[in-house]
């Protein structure tokens, strides 16, 4: 259903078509990438162009592949099929050695933040610095401090990951994702954990990064709120299969239009884009036959639900105050704007242990 250059697709008729840009302005290409793991394929034939300084959201439900797909694009799983260009070059065949010249281009925000917690957030910025460059310290000080002022935290850079909240580690690890100077940033579920106005800070976060400077941005979630926040463009993904790489236009276009000429593939994106509780996933869902869901032949979720989380309803914070004692940057929330799904510390790295950049969040929970 996806044409090869992976950028347009007619979906909807009534939506702009897109045009296709030239490889030169792709600073990531996949193309027809397969994975599979223990002989089961979770990708299957993805096709995604990126180009230079957009933010690119990639969603799906859970399990769709979003993960593995990121994780294939920086280089911590190889692929079975297809290939992978990153700056022109193809990854796919490069020694340790040269992936690890490519990776000091990028920087990535996992889940947790997965920071150091037995170091300062200042030491924790420091880290990529002291060991890809050979700066002076004083140099490096300077540029850790430009760096924690990006993300709004150079006043608490002489605190440790425990004694700050959820929302300013994931801006630590952002300050830390920035230490480089990347090219590209990826985030995987930027917003998972975050209440709402946190999540919104965040989001805010994203965009000034990406305009101020210029880097591509390739954001992995699940929350429509966000990803009609921030995107420039969106790709759909379901079970492995990449349904679409649109514009944010379209899609909103999609969400709001009326559904009777989508296709199939169209119905199911718009209800996973609504959160609808009735549509082609659920209807899938309860296709699922009695033996298969007790022998576990399928392997989608068998019970009933809509297609993605409670979303939170604030979108744009415009003043701040104090969230904790410890927290001078976190924004005015009344408990009505709030939901319940608070920062979750359990998720956080080992204090004694230390993250390794080519670990996914879904690694970071696993801690
Ligand atoms: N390391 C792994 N070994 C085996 N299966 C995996 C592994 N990582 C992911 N999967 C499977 O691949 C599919 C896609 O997972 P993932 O990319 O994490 O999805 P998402 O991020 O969209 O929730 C799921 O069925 C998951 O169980
Ligand atoms: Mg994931």
């Amino acid at each position: 259903m996806t044409p090869p250059n992976g950028d347009t697709l007619a979906t909807a008729p009534d939506a702009p078509a897109e045009k296709a840009t030239a490889p030169e302005n792709h600073v990531i290409e996949v193309h027809d990438m397969i994975k599979q793991f223990d002989g089961k394929v979770v990708l299957n034939g993805i096709n995604l162009n990126i180009r230079r300084g957009e933010t690119m959201v990639i969603m799906g439900g859970s399990g769709s592949g979003k993960s593995t797909l990121l994780r294939c694009i920086i280089g911590s799983l190889k692929p079975d099929g297809g290939g992978i260009r990153l700056f022109g070059d193809e990854i796919t065949s490069m020694t340790d050695g040269e992936m690890d010249g490519v990776r000091k281009k990028f920087g990535i925000l996992f889940q947790s933040g997965a920071l150091f917690n037995s170091m300062t957030l200042r030491e924790n910025v420091a880290l990529p610095l002291q060991e890809h460059t050979d700066l002076p310290g004083d140099v490096i000080d300077i540029m850790v401090k430009i760096k924690l002022e990006m993300v709004g935290l150079r006043e608490h850079a002489t605190k440790y990951p425990a004694q700050i909240s959820g929302g300013m580690k994931k801006r630590a690890g952002l300050a830390r994702a920035l230490a480089l100077d990347p090219q590209i940033l990826f985030y995987d579920e930027p917003s998972a954990g975050l209440d709402p106005v946190t999540s919104a800070e965040i989001d805010q976060l994203i965009i000034d990064l990406s305009k101020r400077l210029g880097v591509t941005s390739v954001v992995v979630t699940h929350e429509m709120d966000s990803a009609f926040t921030i995107a420039d463009r969106m790709a759909m993904l379901d079970k492995g299969r990449m349904l679409t790489v649109q514009t944010r236009q379209f899609f909103e276009n999609m969400r709001d239009g009326e559904p009777d000429h989508l296709d199939h593939d169209g119905q199911l994106i718009r209800q996973f884009l609504r959160g609808d509780a009735d549509g082609p996933i659920t209807a899938r869902k309860l296709s699922t036959s009695y033996e298969e869901d007790l022998l576990g032949l399928d392997e989608t979720e068998t019970y009933v639900r809509p297609a993605i989380q409670p979303t939170r309803t604030v979108k744009e914070v415009k003043e701040k105050k104090p969230e904790t004692a410890a927290d001078s940057t976190a924004p005015t929330a009344t408990v009505a704007d709030m939901t319940d799904n608070q920062t979750d510390e359990s998720k956080q790295p080992d204090r004694r242990t230390g993250p390794d950049d080519r670990r996914t969040g879904e690694e970071d929970r696993r801690e």
